[in-house]
C-alpha cells in the first residue's frame, strides 16, 4: 500500500462486506454497498485505475440454519439467494466489475492455498477445545446454532459474535450458558480437536500497520483496544460439513471445515482474480494489487471491524499478501429512529423500494449524503422526501433544468463565449473539495460538492439575471449562460459517483456522447458541445400524500410482525427490547415535590457533541466538546465504555448548563450530560429543536 493521495498510478481494488446468502437484501446492505460503489466511481473521477468487486458470502451457520429451517439444501439455498442478489444490485446502479460467491471453484482454491500456506509457515496448530453440543440433536453446534450470555459483556450472544452488546467476536467455548438454538436444550461441551491460527504472533505487525492504515477512525482505533487487551488466538475449523474443507484433511470423515470467515474475505482475492481472468491481466492484473503494487480499500459495516483489522490483515500478512490500505466502516441504518429489525419487519426492501417506484439515484443520494460514513443514518420516508425535494429536485435538477432551458431556447445550446474566470474558480474549488473528500474516504463529501455548485449556479442565475440582458448587454447574456452550462456539466461529472444515471442523462442532454462514468475531474472544466436538443426535467417532486401513505404503510407492517411473537433477531445490534424495565428494578420516585420556580432554575440545553475522546487513565470517563450555542463547553461524563465514541460527533444531547464546574481526572467538566440507564442512553430531541434551546 502507498500512501500517496488518491489518484496513484497503481492499480486498486475497492470492495464491500459480502452478503450472506440468506435473506433478502434492504437498506442496510444497500448502504454499505452503494457507499462503495460511489467510492469507487469517485476514484475513477479522479482518474484512478479501480475496479470494485464482491460476491454472496455463502457458507457458515447463517446459511445453514436457515436452509435447514426451510428443508433444503444449503448449496441450492445459496445458490438461490445469490442469484437475486446478482440481480439486484445492478437495479441500484451498484456496478461490480465482478460478483462471484464463496463456494465457486476459484474461492474454493485460493482460500485452501492460503491456509496450506498459513500452515506451512507454521501460523496453524492444533488443540483440543470444549465445543458446544446438542445430545438430542446429536451434533455439535458452531456459532448460531447456540446461545447463551457474553462473557465480556454479559449481554445474550450467538456462538461466534455478540452482536447485542459488545459486538466482540467470540471463540468456540467462550458463551456462557449455552443452549442449543434446535432444540432450545442446555448444551453440553465435547472435547474436540481443531485448528487455530496464531493471531496473538501478529501484535507487533498489527499495531504498525494500524498505524498506516487510512479509513475511518473507528476502524483504526478500536483495535488497538483490542490488540492492548491481548490478542487471542482464532480457531479456524468448524464441526460441519458446508463449508471449504480443511486442506488435505478431505476425507477423514470428520466434518470438519473451515470457519465462514476465513473463506469469506478471501473472496476479495478470488473476486478480482476472476475479473483479471475475464478481462486479461493487461487490463487489471490482480497479482500486481494483491501481492504487488496496488491499493485495498475495504467499505464494511462497524460489526466486522475486528475481522477486518484484525484478523484478515494477519492471515494477509502470514500468506504473503498485501494489506488493505484503507478500511471504512459504516454506522448502521435506523427506520425511524428504531433499530432496523427484519424479524420486525421494521426495514426498507430493496425490491419494496423499486417496486414503489422510485429512482435508485435517489436512495443513492439519500444514504451517502445524510451522515457521515461513521454516522447511524436514520431512514424515514419524510427525511427521504426532504431530501430528494430541497437538494435533488429544488437545487440540482432546478439548476440544471432552467440554465439548460434557457441556454437551448436563446442558444440552441451553449453559447460562444469564454467561461469566466469567476466560475472557473467555482469549478476549480469543487474539483478539490470532491478530491479531497475521495482522500478522506467521504463520499457525503463528494455529494456536498456537487450539489454546493448547482447551489452556487442557482444563485449565479439569480444575481444576473441572463433574462433581462438578452436585449440590453447580448454579449454578457451569452457569458452567463455559457458558464451556467459549465457548471451544469460539472455539477454531472462531480455527481456521478452518487447519482449515475442521472449525471448520464444531464450529460446525454448537453450533447455528451459517450458515458459520464468515463468522465475525469478535469471534463469538468472542458467545453460542453455546441448544440442540444430541449431539456426535459429530471427530477420529480415527492408529494405529501405519497409521504403519507408510505409511511403508514410502514407503521401497519411492523406493528402486524410485532404481534408475532417472534422477535428473535436483530440486524443492527441495536434496539430489540421493549424498552420496558420491571418497576421492581427502578429507583423509587421522589414523593418531594418542587415548584415551577425551582425547575426554572435548572439551565438545561439543547447540545451537539462536537468532539469526543477517552480521557488517558481513566477508565470510564470521556472528554466532550459540546456546542450549547452561544459557546462550546467541555464536559465529562462517565461514557467511555458505553459508547463508541467516533460515533458520537453530531448527535445531540442534552446538557445541564448551570452545573457548578469540576475537576475529573486533571479535566475540567463545565455541564453535564443528561442520560438514562445502565447503558448510559443519552438524553436527546426528535423535533426541530435548536441547538442552545432551553429546555422547559
Ligand atoms: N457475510 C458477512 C456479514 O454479513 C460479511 C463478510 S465480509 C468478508 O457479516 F470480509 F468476510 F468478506
Ligand atoms: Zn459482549
Amino acid at each position: 500500500m502507498s500512501h500517496e493521495e488518491f489518484p496513484t498510478d497503481e492499480p486498486a481494488v475497492v470492495t464491500c462486506g459480502l452478503p450472506y446468502a440468506n435473506g433478502d437484501l434492504h437498506i442496510g446492505h444497500l448502504r454499505g454497498y452503494i457507499g462503495a460503489d460511489a467510492f469507487n466511481r469517485a476514484l475513477g473521477t479522479l482518474g484512478q485505475d479501480s475496479i470494485y468487486v464482491c460476491g454472496s458470502d455463502m457458507h457458515g451457520t447463517p446459511v445453514a440454519v436457515n436452509a435447514e429451517q426451510q428443508g433444503v439444501d444449503p448449496e441450492d439455498f445459496a445458490l438461490d439467494w445469490h442469484r437475486q442478489y446478482e440481480e439486484t444490485f445492478p437495479k441500484f446502479n451498484v456496478d461490480f466489475d465482478n460478483y462471484g460467491h464463496t463456494h465457486d471453484e476459484t474461492n474454493v482454491e485460493t482460500t485452501q492455498e492460503i491456509v496450506r500456506t498459513l500452515d506451512e509457515e507454521g501460523h496453524i496448530y492444533e488443540k483440543e477445545i470444549q465445543v458446544a453440543y446438542d445430545p438430542d440433536a446429536d451434533q455439535y453446534l458452531p456459532d448460531r446454532y447456540v446461545e447463551g450470555t457474553c462473557p465480556y459483556c454479559g449481554e445474550k450472544a450467538r456462538g461466534d459474535e455478540c452482536d447485542e452488546g459488545c459486538q466482540r467476536h467470540l471463540e468456540p467455548g467462550e458463551v456462557e450458558d449455552p443452549t442449543s438454538t434446535i432444540t432450545g436444550n442446555p448444551a453440553e461441551y465435547r472435547e474436540r480437536t481443531h485448528k487455530f491460527f496464531e493471531v496473538s504472533e501478529f501484535a507487533d505487525f498489527l499495531t504498525e500497520f494500524l498505524d498506516g492504515l487510512e479509513g475511518t477512525s473507528n476502524a483504526r482505533n478500536q483495535p488497538r483496544q483490542w490488540i492492548e487487551d491481548g490478542l487471542q488466538d482464532w480457531c479456524i475449523t468448524r464441526d460441519m460439513d458446508w463449508g471449504i474443507d480443511y486442506p488435505g484433511d478431505d476425507d477423514d470423515g470428520d466434518d470438519l471445515v473451515l470457519y465462514v470467515w476465513v473463506d469469506a474475505p478471501i473472496e476479495y482475492i478470488s473476486s478480482s482474480k476472476q475479473y483479471s481472468e475475464r478481462v486479461g491481466t493487461d487490463e487489471f492484473d490482480w497479482e500486481q494489487v494483491w501481492t504487488g503494487d496496488g491499493e485495498i480499500m475495504h467499505v464494511i459495516g462497524r460489526d466486522i471491524i475486528q475481522h477486518h483489522a484484525i484478523f484478515w490483515p494477519a492471515m494477509l500478512e502470514g500468506a504473503g499478501y498485501n494489506k488493505p490500505r484503507g478500511i471504512a466502516a459504516t454506522g448502521f441504518i435506523t427506520i425511524n429512529g428504531k433499530g432496523l429489525s427484519t424479524s420486525r419487519n421494521r426495514a426498507i426492501w430493496a425490491k419494496e423500494y423499486l417496486d414503489e417506484g422510485f429512482h435508485p439515484d435517489l436512495l443513492r443520494y439519500y444514504l451517502t449524503t445524510t451522515g457521515g460514513l461513521q454516522q447511524d443514518v436514520d431512514f424515514s420516508w419524510d427525511a427521504f422526501q426532504e431530501t430528494v425535494n430541497g437538494e435533488l429536485v429544488g437545487t440540482v435538477g432546478n439548476f440544471w433544468y432552467r440554465s439548460l432551458l434557457f441556454a437551448y431556447r436563446n442558444y440552441e445550446g451553449t453559447p460562444e463565449a469564454d467561461v469566466s474566470a469567476e466560475v472557473r474558480e467555482r469549478i476549480e474549488g469543487a474539483i478539490g473539495d470532491v478530491r479531497e473528500s475521495v482522500n478522506d474516504y467521504s463520499m457525503r463529501g463528494v455529494g456536498q460538492a456537487a450539489t454546493g455548485l448547482a447551489q452556487f449556479g442557482n444563485e449565479y442565475i439569480q444575481r444576473n439575471e441572463p433574462w433581462k440582458l438578452t436585449d440590453d448587454d447580448p454579449e454578457r447574456a451569452a457569458q452567463v449562460i455559457r458558464d451556467c452550462v459549465q457548471i451544469a456539466k460539472a455539477v454531472a461529472v462531480l455527481l456521478e459517483p452518487i447519482t449515475p444515471d442521472k449525471a448520464q442523462a444531464l450529460w446525454a442532454q448537453i450533447g455528451e456522447d459517450g458515458d459520464v462514468a468515463d468522465a475525469h475531474l478535469e471534463d469538468a472544466l472542458a467545453a460542453p458541445p455546441r448544440s442540444f436538443e430541449e431539456p426535459g426535467e429530471l427530477f420529480e417532486k415527492i408529494e405529501d400524500d405519497r409521504v403519507a401513505e408510505l409511511t403508514a404503510k410502514l407503521e401497519d407492517r411492523v406493528e402486524a410482525a410485532s404481534d408475532d411473537a417472534e422477535t428473535e433477531s436483530d440486524d443492527t445490534g441495536g434496539d430489540e427490547s421493549d424498552g420496558m424495565t420491571d418497576t421492581e428494578d427502578l429507583e423509587a420516585l421522589t414523593e418531594d415535590r418542587i415548584g415551577f420556580d425551582e425547575f426554572q432554575e435548572l439551565d438545561i440545553r439543547v447540545g451537539r457533541v462536537e468532539s469526543a475522546e477517552g480521557i488517558e487513565g481513566a477508565d470510564d470517563l470521556a472528554r466532550l466538546e459540546v456546542d450549547i450555542g452561544f459557546e462550546t463547553r467541555q464536559v465529562v461524563a462517565g461514557i467511555k465504555q458505553l459508547h463508541d465514541l467516533d460515533d458520537l460527533p453530531g448527535t445531540k444531547c442534552v446538557l445541564l448548563a448551570n452545573m457548578e464546574p469540576a475537576e475529573l481526572f486533571g479535566v475540567e467538566s463545565n455541564g453535564m450530560i443528561l442520560a438514562a440507564g445502565e447503558e448510559a442512553d443519552l438524553l436527546t430531541t426528535h423535533g426541530d429543536a435548536n441547538v442552545g434551546e432551553k429546555i422547559k
